[in-house]
C-alpha cells in the first residue's frame, strides 16, 4: 500500500515537537529530513546535530537525503544521530559503490537518488545494492516546486528491479492533492509530500487528505 512520507523542509523549525506530533496523529510512519550544504544544491538546511534532536522527538522510521557533496565524510554521523535510512545522490561522482556498502555496515537502509535529467541507465548498476530507491520529480534544492512529471517515467523503468531486489520506489517533489492522481498511474510505493503537508494550517488533514488518494 502506497504512503506519504511528510518532509520536515516546510515545517515550522520554532516547534518541531508539535509539527512532528501532529503527522504522528495522522498515522505517518517515516518523516523524510531534507540534508543540504549548499554546494551540492544552492540551499543550505540542517546536519546530524538537528537529526540527533529530532530522533529523540519521535520513533518515525526518519530518511535523510543528503544532497551533499563528499557523503562519505559524513556517513556515520548521519548514521550516529539516529537515521533509518541514508539516502546519497548518484550525482555527486563519489564511490557509489563504497557510499551504499558504508552505509549499509552501520546498521542502516542504504538508497540511492536520482535527478531529474539523470538518465535511468546511470543507476541500473547499483539495483542489486539497495534497500531504497528515490527518484527526484523536481530539482533539488527547495520545497514548494510545480513536478516534473517526464520524471515519473523512470518509476515504470524501477519496477523490475524493485521487485527483483525487493526495494521501495519512492517520489520527492511537487507532490500535492492537485498531482497525485498523476503520479498514482505510476504507483511509487511511497511520495515525499512536503508544501502540500506542512503549508497547510491543519497537517493532520491535509495529510489525511493526500493519503485518500493512493
Ligand atoms: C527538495 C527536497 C524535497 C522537498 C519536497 O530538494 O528533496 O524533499 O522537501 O518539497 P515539496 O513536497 O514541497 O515539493
Ligand atoms: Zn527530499
Amino acid at each position: 500500500m502506497p504512503e506519504i512520507v511528510p518532509s520536515l523542509l516546510s515545517a515550522d523549525f520554532s516547534n518541531l515537537k508539535k509539527e512532528i506530533r501532529s503527522i504522528e496523529k495522522a498515522n505517518a510512519t517515516r518523516l523524510h529530513l531534507d540534508v543540504m550544504d549548499g554546494h551540492f544544491v544552492p540551499n543550505i538546511t540542517f546536519g546530524p546535530f538537528i537529526i540527533k534532536a529530532i530522533r529523540n522527538l519521535t520513533k518515525l522510521h526518519l530518511e535523510s537525503h543528503l544532497m551533499i557533496e563528499n557523503p562519505e565524510k559524513y556517513i556515520k554521523n548521519f548514521a550516529d544521530a539516529g537515521s533509518d535510512t541514508i539516502l546519497i545522490h548518484i550525482e555527486n561522482n563519489g564511490n557509489i559503490k563504497q557510499n551504499l556498502q558504508m552505509i549499509k555496515d552501520l546498521g542502516v537502509k542504504a538508497g540511492l537518488v536520482i535527478n531529474p535529467p539523470t538518465p535511468f541507465e546511470k543507476v541500473e548498476p547499483y539495483m542489486h545494492l539497495l534497500d531504497h530507491f528515490l527518484i527526484m520529480t523536481v530539482n533539488p534544492g527547495f520545497g514548494g516546486q510545480s513536478m516534473i512529471e517526464e520524471a515519473l517515467k523512470k518509476v515504470t523503468l524501477a519496477k523490475e528491479y524493485s521487485e527483483k531486489y525487493n526495494f521501495p520506489i519512492q517520489i520527492d517533489g511537487g507532490v500535492n492533492i492537485k498531482t497525485i492522481q498523476k503520479v498514482m498511474t505510476v504507483n511509487p510505493d511511497l511520495l515525499v509530500a512536503g508544501s502540500a503537508v506542512f503549508s497547510n494550517d491543519d497537517h493532520q488533514k491535509a495529510f489525511e487528505e493526500l493519503s485518500k488518494k493512493i
